[in-house]
């Protein structure tokens, strides 16, 4: 069967959600969610391979073809600027990229401002539509400690609940953009496997309406 379709899953807490909407979509494989360290799973009867790769991996694996699809976060591909098509927005994972700093920070724009972050190519793009100057530092994780130490004068990171902010003392204070998990498609894949993605696109976009349905009530 030369329709089966290779799905890249972001490992991790979005995951798991995003596989329960693909399971409720009528993509089970019941295995993915087995505790342990496998990381690759098929249910040939679905139509469906799985496997599970780094969040930030799976435009990777789309672009290479080694997925047919993959799901990832809007951070993700804005940063990375993969070479596949969006698909549609499964609003799971729905967060914010903003602009954060100690409480009572002001900009001194007689220089530039010294950035932190783990999305540089976001930041560059949001701080030249406004023309100001920055010097970027590029972080792999705990953002928030880059102010507080005086590494930076603000952060541009992800925001959630905002707790990770408010623990640290920082305040948001501007949005760059609103964040939610897209599922994305190879280009080729979905030429040569066209029925069998645009079927699996129409039920998991089925699925994330209902979802996001539900939990409006
Ligand atoms: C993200 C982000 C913040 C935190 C925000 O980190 O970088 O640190 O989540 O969430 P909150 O607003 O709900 O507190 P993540 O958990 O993805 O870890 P990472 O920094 O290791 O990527």
């Amino acid at each position: 069967m030369n329709d089966m379709i290779n799905v890249a899953l972001p490992k991790g807490r979005l995951g798991e959600k995003v596989y329960s909407l693909f399971e409720s979509a009528g993509y089970d494989c019941p295995a993915v969610m087995d505790p342990g360290r496998r990381l690759l799973f098929e249910n040939e009867e679905a139509g469906v391979r799985y496997f599970w790769v780094k969040p930030s991996d799976v435009p990777i694996y789309v672009e290479r073809g080694v997925a047919d699809v993959g799901v990832a976060g809007k951070d993700v591909l804005l940063e990375s600027r993969p070479d596949v098509y969006e698909l549609c927005d499964l609003m799971l994972g729905k967060c914010r990229m903003a602009v954060a700093a100690k409480e009572g920070f002001v900009d001194d724009t007689s220089r530039p401002l010294r950035v932190a972050t783990k999305f540089p190519v976001i930041a560059r793009e949001y701080y030249a539509s406004r023309s100001r100057e920055i010097d970027i530092i590029k972080l792999n994780g705990s953002i928030e400690i880059a102010p507080l130490l005086g590494l930076s004068d603000v952060i541009v990171d992800i925001v959630e609940t905002g707790k990770t902010l408010a623990e640290n003392g920082l305040v948001p204070f501007e949005t760059v953009v609103g964040i939610s998990a897209r599922l994305i498609s190879n280009k080729v894949s979905y030429k040569f496997k066209s029925a069998a993605i645009r079927e699996m696109e129409e039920k998991v976009r089925r699925a994330a309406e209902k979802k996001a349905e539900e939990t409006k009530k």
